[in-house]
């Protein structure tokens, strides 16, 4: 069993994956802006802006999981915003870096974080793989810095594994909520063409992906974390809907409304592509939830 510290573990899917670790028998430790007291977890403080750590943190570390960022979804994309987004998650990194090397080099593997933001905000039937360039969009920018930045470990005989994770799924909070959240009201709503792709993941193989990346260590550099459906993002609502089993009305939002409404960010809703797990599949990882039928059943019936 390892010790693991988990960056921006207080958030939406480090909170699960700590429950999730903990119950296989690893020892978890948070790293926050803001530490609690907790009796199960130990949190320890870090600010990353002004290069603070508590060392405590990085001494009794076997692996890391870097999932801390401020959240790309939670307000408009103001030019401070995109700055606090792309810093929270290079910086960060190149902070843990520095770290490691001086102080703690016998760290044996950083896992962390990253998005299918990479390939871009374009709508595509194009079956995108890890060996596919980054796009030259914000956050396909910020995805590649931060992938640069976790490298930069490998340099220093360090394992990494990096998550170009889809949308996550869970049964509280995250987009779900956001995108069929109406659904209580009898409303479904379908966001520009409906005809964007949406690759998606559980958050339980989610989980399941980074405890195998600990205990797996022939996994090693990129992979897409998402599932193996692809689907648009209207069929996503129309499966939705068919499993609320009520009457709905539909709605459909033109690009232009919420191009108005939330600017730059709006991309992200109005667009994507098709993105492939196979180099996952091939390492061995079975999908729990290889359908999206299969995970809303379980998100939102089987409660
Ligand atoms: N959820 C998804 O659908 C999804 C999809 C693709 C990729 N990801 C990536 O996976 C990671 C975790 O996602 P999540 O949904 O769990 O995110 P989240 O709920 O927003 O949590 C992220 C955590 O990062 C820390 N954080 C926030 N702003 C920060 C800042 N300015 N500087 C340093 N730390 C900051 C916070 O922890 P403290 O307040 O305790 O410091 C927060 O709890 C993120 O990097 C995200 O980009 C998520």
């Amino acid at each position: 069993m390892a010790n693991i510290l988990i960056t921006g573990g207080t958030g939406l899917i480090g909170k699960i994956l700590t429950q999730c670790l903990l119950e296989k028998g690893h020892d978890v430790a948070i790293l926050s802006r803001f530490p609690k007291s907790l009796k199960l977890v130990q949190h320890y403080h870090w600010d990353t802006s002004r290069r603070i750590i508590d060392v405590d943190a990085l001494k009794s570390s076997d692996y890391i999981i870097h999932l801390a960022g401020a959240n790309i979804a939670d307000k408009r994309w103001t030019q401070r915003r995109k700055r606090d987004i792309l810093e929270s998650r290079v910086k960060s990194t190149e902070f843990l870096f520095e770290m490691i090397r001086e102080h703690y080099p016998n760290l044996k593997g950083l896992i962390s974080a990253s998005a299918i933001g990479i390939y871009g905000a374009i709508n595509s039937d194009k079956i995108l793989n890890e060996n596919d360039a980054h796009c030259d969009d914000y956050l396909g920018n910020v995805c590649y810095s931060w992938e640069n930045a976790v490298d930069k470990f490998q340099t220093i005989g360090i394992r990494t594994v990096t998550f170009r994770t889809g949308v996550v799924l869970t049964k509280s909070g995250g987009a779900l909520s956001k995108m069929i959240g109406s659904l209580k009201f009898g409303v479904g709503i379908i966001l520009g063409t409906g005809r964007q792709y949406l690759p998606w993941i559980h958050v339980d193989d989610l989980c399941e992906l980074y405890k195998k990346a600990i205990e797996d260590c022939e996994m090693s550099g990129t992979y897409n974390a998402v599932s193996p459906e692809h689907i648009t993002y209207e069929k996503f609502v129309e499966q939705a809907i068919g499993i609320s089993n009520k009457r709905i009305f539909r709605i459909r939002i033109p690009s232009i409304i919420l191009k108005i409404a939330l600017g730059q960010m709006s991309e992200m809703l109005l667009k994507g592509s098709r993105v492939s797990p196979e180099k996952l599949v091939k390492s061995g990882f079975n999908f729990k939830y290889p359908t999206l039928a299969k995970a809303l059943k379980d998100l939102l019936i089987e409660q």
